[in-house]
């Protein structure tokens, strides 16, 4: 039996926080309706004890989403929770999300604390923020480099005073997947009363490691991903969401599935990267401008036979405009045969063979050849032959 795992998107929260990415309430309200359209089961709204504006967008988000989670973040601090509490109120299915460093760099750097004070702090959060919904969502920040023997304790600790979700941050992405999917793999292992709640892959991507890590954790037992859309959020960015969904769904072996309606993809990467003013960079997977075009002889002569020789997902699966053969001084004679065609002219393999000479001559002079470059040569070509 498949077994789903749960996107938590915080596009909102963790990719808000992008220096230049603040979004208003309106702003808020129209990506986390189609957040919801999209599928995702918890939405991270906001740091409602942030601004003013942040708890109003929260609790309008929370009037207006009815299928998804509403989530809000929090410190370990009881009037962080309380206005929390307050901006969630109208939300069918509230989430408080609170926490505290727990690695040695937070505990002494930070809080100029011992592990035990921490812990302690950890699991009266949770208690505060229990009287007010069932549903709260424990992380331990920095916990990629946090003991993990005292990380158990804090996860058993969390889970007892009533934590349903613990979220094991790889915060400064520093791990290699194979020692994150071992982290969660100790906790599923060490932690007695793990069963009684989820664990969260929440992974940034200073590395470059964000899915990598986020999918061998939910390799090892973690059944929640926080990502966001096009891998926005802090530095690096976060775990991007179509990334760790379209792994789930191309490798059907590994047992997992998400509810993420994937034909939504490029259009929301691309209302995001426009409402956030971040471009997508051309070769990001999945959404990328050139995440689907072609443009070696060699490639453009595979996949013009058959298109899986060099495309593992199709264009409509994840909503893109479609595969793309693009004309440069590295393309092919059938790649150059199939652009004449697409505009109206069948030549010949002679035809072919003569026009390549002269595609090559203007490909080595620019970037790409396009389609005026294409109808110019075929005028040319036709031109030639007729007075011959
Ligand atoms: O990266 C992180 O640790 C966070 C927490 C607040 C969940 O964003
Ligand atoms: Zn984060």
């Amino acid at each position: 039996m498949e077994q789903k795992v749960h996107i938590f998107d915080t596009t909102l929260r963790d990719g808000e926080q992008v220096p230049g990415c603040k979004l208003n309430t309106k702003e808020k309200l129209t990506l986390a309706l189609k957040l919801e359209e999209l599928g995702v089961d918890i939405i991270e709204a906001g740091f409602p004890i942030s601004s003013p504006g942040d708890f109003e967008s929260v609790s309008q988000i929370s009037r207006i989403i009815k299928n998804a989670t509403v989530c809000g973040l929090t410190r370990a601090v009881q009037k962080d929770i309380e206005v929390a509490a307050e901006a969630l109120k109208y939300a069918v299915r509230p989430r408080i999300h609170t926490g505290i460093g727990t690695s040695d760099f937070h505990i002494k750097a930070k809080f100029n604390a011992t592990q035990d004070e921490i812990l302690a702090r950890a699991i009266q959060a949770v208690k505060w923020a229990r009287n007010f919904t069932d549903d709260v969502e424990f992380f331990a920040e920095d916990a990629g480099r946090t003991d993990d023997q005292y990380l158990a304790r804090v996860v058993e600790a969390v889970i007892k005073a009533g934590a349903t979700v613990v979220n094991i941050p790889d915060t400064t992405g520093y791990c290699l997947p194979h020692q994150y999917g071992a982290k969660i793999a100790y906790l599923m292992n060490n932690v007695p009363n793990v069963d009684k709640a989820i664990l969260a892959c929440h992974c940034h991507n200073d590395l470059g490691l964000a899915t990598a890590n986020s999918i061998s954790g939910a390799i090892n037992g973690a059944r929640q991903i926080e990502c966001t859309i096009n891998g926005l959020g802090e530095r690096a960015g976060n775990t991007s969401l179509e990334e760790v969904v379209m792994v789930i769904q191309q490798h059907k072996h590994l047992g997992l599935f998400t509810n993420i309606k994937t034909q939504m993809l490029n259009p929301l990467s691309r209302e995001v990267s426009e409402t956030m003013r971040v471009p997508v960079q051309p070769n990001k997977a999945i959404v990328g401008a050139n995440a689907f075009s072609h443009s070696s002889g060699i490639h453009q002569d595979g996949f013009l036979k058959n298109a899986q020789t060099y495309e593992i997902i199709s264009p409509d699966q994840v909503g893109a405009d479609g595969s793309k053969i693009v004309l440069t001084a590295r393309s092919g004679r059938s790649a150059l045969a199939y652009r004449f065609q697409k505009i109206g002219y069948d030549f010949n393999r002679d035809d072919i063979d003569a026009l390549y000479q002269q595609f090559l001559i203007v490909a080595d002079g620019q970037k790409e050849v396009l389609e005026p470059d294409l109808i110019e040569m075929a005028k040319v070509h036709l031109s030639a032959n007729v007075t011959a």
